[in-house]
């Protein structure tokens, strides 16, 4: 949990910073306050006393009972300087709401409070929430302020459009949500070592399509959910994620780099390419096991009758990888069965030389094919972990806490 500078300066939108305060508070960040002389025309310093549990500071030559020290941690030996010693531990400094006159004085690097003092100071990412009037907003000195302020790399959250605090005013210039206010400060907080930092991940989602004439193609009915739901998963965990998808309408998972194939061989091509890079290999996607052995240039007339279309088997991607790989990859095929059989998955794990085969059944109308629950069975080669009905995202989850066992057990081994 972070610790956080709120800025609050003058303006009616003072009255939400309250509301972010205790938000922020509840979510287990250590918050402290400054005020500007002006805000406390709004607000009182009281009210975020008593949220955030610690006292406001608005002078910059008053002492900080806290001595810079964010609630939960311990206070200096000695009376630092105030401004300094409280910037010097946040996390972030927000400025919610930066009034006009407030980001015209930090564009101008003026320090005449304790906000604008501590703002010059801090070194940690700095952002401002501008909350005005819409023609304060939109005039061309409080624009140059905004755009040398982003200039210097401060953060600017834009403000809504709409009705404003001040009674029947309307336009750009109002604060944002207190939840979107969090939002954007969570999202620029320097984050937590992740479990799969360093980790390079490469997902395979969805089915491929082998052509039969330019119109008409060989495909199945995976949906790629599975496959984006363990990309995203592995995200998370701070993995470094590629995924390849085949045919996938769902859009991808933020943060994870894509790569777009169709036809088996194209899935191959892009497996191959990325395989000797990564950790971890999980092998969601339905490669079509035939294509056409003479696909048509033109689209085949239904007067072709009758209609004979020639097969011929694909390559097996995974055991071509699998055939070359190292001892510190992690390799996860997925088989689609249609029974409970876990003869096939033992088999396939020793053909396709993988360390875990997740198995789940498609003949249950309500798991598997672009459903949004599964229920797999991952068979690995020390034994079976049954994973009981739940959402693909747990069901991910839950895979990935599988590969984080088997890892385990190879770092033990080297
Ligand atoms: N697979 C692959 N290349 C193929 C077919 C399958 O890499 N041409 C991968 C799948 O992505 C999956 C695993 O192999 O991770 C198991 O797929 P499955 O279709 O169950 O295996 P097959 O070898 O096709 O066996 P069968 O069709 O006989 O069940």
């Amino acid at each position: 949990m972070a610790r956080i500078l709120l800025g609050v300066s003058g303006g009616i939108a003072a009255y939400k910073a309250l509301e972010l305060a205790r938000l922020a508070t509840k979510a287990g960040h250590g918050l402290r306050v400054v005020m500007t002389p002006t805000a406390q025309r709004f607000v009182g310093p009281a009210s975020f006393e008593g949220i955030v549990g610690a006292p406001v500071l608005t002078d910059e030559f008053e002492r900080d009972p806290m001595r810079g020290a964010f609630p939960g941690d311990e206070p200096l030996a000695h009376d630092p300087i105030g401004h300094l010693e409280v910037v010097h531990n946040a996390d972030a400094f927000l400025v919610a709401p930066a009034s006009a006159n407030t980001v015209a004085k930090l564009a101008a690097g003026i320090c005449d409070s304790m906000l604008t003092t501590a703002f010059l100071a801090c070194v940690a990412p700095r952002t401002v929430a501008p909350a005005m009037n819409d023609r304060m907003y939109a005039d061309a000195a409080t624009q140059s302020n905004l755009a040398t302020l982003r200039e210097r790399g401060v953060g600017v959250i834009e403000p809504d459009t709409g009705a404003l605090a001040s009674r029947g005013e309307y336009g750009t210039g109002r604060l944002p949500s207190p939840e979107r206010l969090l939002a954007e400060i969570e999202a620029i907080l320097p984050s937590a070592p992740a479990a799969w930092d360093g980790l390079r991940v490469l997902v395979t989602a969805g089915g491929t399509r082998e052509p039969i004439d330019p119109v008409r193609f060989i495909g199945n009915r995976s949906s790629g959910r599975m496959g984006l739901a363990l990309a995203a998963a592995a995200a998370r965990r701070g993995a470094d994620v590629t995924l390849i998808a085949a045919n996938v309408s769902l859009p991808p998972p933020p943060g994870v780099r894509t790569v777009e194939v169709e036809t088996t061989a194209e899935l191959a091509a892009a497996v191959a390419a990325e395989f000797r890079a990564v950790h971890v290999l999980l092998m969601a996607a339905a490669p079509a096991d035939f294509r056409a052995a003479s696909p048509e240039a033109e689209k085949i007339s239904r007067e072709a009758d009758p209609m004979r279309l020639a097969l011929e088997p694909t390559e097996d991607i995974l055991a071509g990888v699998a055939a070359d790989r190292r001892a510190d990859q992690t390799l996860v095929g997925f088989a689609a069965e249609t029974g409970g059989s876990l003869e096939r998955a033992r088999s396939k794990l020793e053909r396709k030389a993988v360390d875990a085969i997740v198995v789940n059944d498609v003949s249950r109308p309500d798991i598997g094919f672009d459903s949004t629950s599964n229920e797999v069975t991952i068979v690995e080669r020390s034994g079976e972990h049954q994973v009981a009905r739940a959402s693909k995202e747990d069901i991910a989850e839950a895979i990935l806490d599988r590969i984080e066992a088997l890892r385990a057990k190879l770092t033990k081994q080297t």
